[in-house]
């Protein structure tokens, strides 16, 4: 077992290993619709948004997008109904299916979805594009 144990303490003492604090994250930028990516799992990528309005109908080809409410509610407009997504909640929009996320008041979300998926996806532009910025 002393493999494991040095393992174990190589972890817990990692300066790289640090834990995400959300409302810390959120509390570092206040622009709306400006995606900030806050970590990695494999090759999908953890980020944080906030968004007030409604967004573009789009969809994406191959990627599946993770929604989750912190704070706020999300309205996922879909073809076939609306979806509300309370904090606590979250809701996978699958690759192919057309949404549009719409938040009456501000809300923050956690994104989880691959790092090749483009925020416009099929109707990116100058608009939808942007660097994705860690914080
Ligand atoms: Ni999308």
């Amino acid at each position: 077992m002393p493999h494991l144990k040095a393992k174990y303490w190589q972890k817990a003492h990692d300066p790289m290993l640090t834990k995400i604090n959300l409302e810390e994250k959120f509390a570092l930028f206040s622009e709306l619709w400006s995606q900030k990516l806050v970590g990695q799992v494999n090759d999908m990528h953890v980020k944080l948004v906030k968004i007030q309005g409604e967004y573009v109908w789009h969809h994406h080809d191959h990627e599946d997008e993770l929604f989750m409410v912190v704070q706020g509610r999300l309205l996922m407009k879909l073809r076939d109904g609306d979806v509300w997504v309370e904090p606590g909640e979250f809701l996978i929009v699958p690759h192919g299916v057309e949404h549009c996320p719409v938040a009456p008041e501000e809300t923050h979300i956690l994104l989880l979805e691959p790092a090749t998926t483009t925020r416009g996806g099929n109707v990116d532009n100058e608009r939808t594009a942007e660097n994705l910025q860690p914080i």
